[in-house]
């Protein structure tokens, strides 16, 4: 595996690199991850993973100082798992110049995760563009986990015309059903037992709509007042269209299998987001 941080190297190493598949990321490496690593690789000649903590897309009392850097064991991670390329580029490489030229996201940016961190979704478009212009893959492979995220800058791509494939990764979860997450590594003891419930929640969420409910409001309640009792502090609960993320029908015109269930939520200091499809695998990311 080349470990290449600068631009020209990685342009001057692609130039030949056929069909390239690339997985952006902010290192701190978990199974989640080496599963997009393994999907790409069913996708390119060339294996491009990168590793670079964006300061744009923290909020400034957010843990960018504090966010989990393990060069060396995702660097082993990476190697072992055959991927070609690790472009891990210096701040200064990225940005530098004070980056003033942003993308400005759709409205949808500004909800569920926007809601709670405002400027995210700028930071996360601003670096993900520059790294696909950097990176000029052919297919990048983004985790449903973050699935805002995903639908977002799919919608990107589309946008400004990228010749880009994006392809959805299913979420990787803990035997006990957590979503892997670089940030449960800031999770105690204690904490790790209880954040399961999250996905256990969004699941009762799930099968409640496949029973015929529809009272959306009511279920997101219920669900916000199963996290409160056990010591969460809520930032969403919401049931959404499948599609663009659109609130559904409040009458229950949209089919269920078109709906996911989506949460964020602290458990302690950790913010942990998740969410489910009410039909798993029926939609098209
Ligand atoms: O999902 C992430 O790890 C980040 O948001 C990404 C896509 C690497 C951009 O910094």
């Amino acid at each position: 595996m080349e470990i290449l941080t600068t631009a020209s190297e990685l342009h001057e190493r692609l130039a030949h690199g056929g069909r390239i598949a690339f997985v952006p990321t902010m290192g701190n490496l978990h199974n989640g991850h080496l599963q997009l690593m393994r999907i790409a690789r069913e996708h390119g000649d060339t294996v491009v993973a990168s590793i670079f903590v964006n300061r744009l897309q923290f909020g400034p009392n957010e843990d960018f100082d504090r966010y989990p850097r393990t060069f060396e064991a995702d660097r082993e991670a990476l190697k072992r798992l055959g991927v070609d390329v690790l472009f891990a580029p210096t701040e200064q490489e990225m940005y530098p110049t004070p980056q003033v030229y942003r993308v400005v996201p759709p409205p949808l940016a500004e909800e569920l995760e926007g809601a709670s961190r405002p400027g995210f979704f700028h930071g996360v478009c601003t670096v993900v563009l520059k790294l696909f212009n950097l990176v000029q893959p052919d297919v990048a492979v983004f985790g449903k986990k973050d699935r805002q995220q995903l639908k977002i800058v799919r919608g990107m791509v589309q946008q400004f015309n990228l010749p880009i494939r994006i392809v959805p990764a299913e979420t990787v979860r803990a035997e006990d059903g957590l979503a892997l997450a670089s940030r449960n590594s800031y999770l105690s003891l204690v904490e790790r037992q209880e954040a399961p419930r999250l996905y256990r929640t969004l699941s009762w969420v799930a099968d409640q709509i496949l029973g015929g409910r529809h009272d959306y409001a009511n279920l997101e309640a219920a669900a916000r007042a199963e996290l409160a009792k056990n010591g969460w502090k809520v930032d969403y609960i919401a049931i959404r269209h499948g599609l663009a993320l659109r609130i559904p029908h409040p009458e229950g015109y949209d089919h269920p299998n078109l709906l996911i269930v989506l949460g964020a939520a602290m458990l302690g200091t950790t913010r942990l987001i998740d969410n489910v499809d009410v039909v798993q695998g029926a939609h098209d990311d």
